[in-house]
């Protein structure tokens, strides 16, 4: 029996935790906190939609919405520093946090612990906008 080493076996494999403050609209179940698996590459929004957490992206994830805002509470130094562009949609989320960050920006960069907490309102950024 031979095991292959993992190292190589293509993309580095991290754990990403998502903590859903209102996990339904987003999943449809009910648990609040998914221990997942991420590869080096990948942005945050990208892990979320492919295991089934549907946060809002409503610009499809082009740095041109707000909507897809989370909190990144660890694993700053994993991921890619924010961009001006980044920064200033980020702006435009309703409560902002110092680990703001947009989660179809973020991406992962290194090896590490992740966690990302998906804040309640996301689902509604969209439809809250008047017309
Ligand atoms: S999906 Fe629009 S900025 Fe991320």
């Amino acid at each position: 029996m031979h095991m292959k080493a993992e190292k190589n076996t293509g993309p580095k494999v991290v754990p990403i935790r998502f903590i859903l403050e209102d996990p339904e609209p987003l999943t449809g179940k009910t648990e609040k906190t998914l221990d997942l698996k991420a590869a080096v590459g990948q942005s945050v929004l990208e892990v979320a939609l492919e295991n089934g957490i549907n946060i809002e992206h409503a610009c499809g994830g082009v740095c041109a919405c707000s909507t897809c805002h989370v909190y990144l509470e660890q694993g700053e130094e994993l991921v890619n520093e924010p961009e001006d562009d980044e920064l200033d949609r980020v702006e435009e989320a309703p409560a902002t946090q110092i680990d703001s960050r947009l989660s179809c920006q973020t991406r992962i960069q290194a090896e590490g612990e992740l966690v990302v907490k998906v804040p309640a309102w996301n689902r509604n950024a969209v439809k809250e906008v008047p017309h």
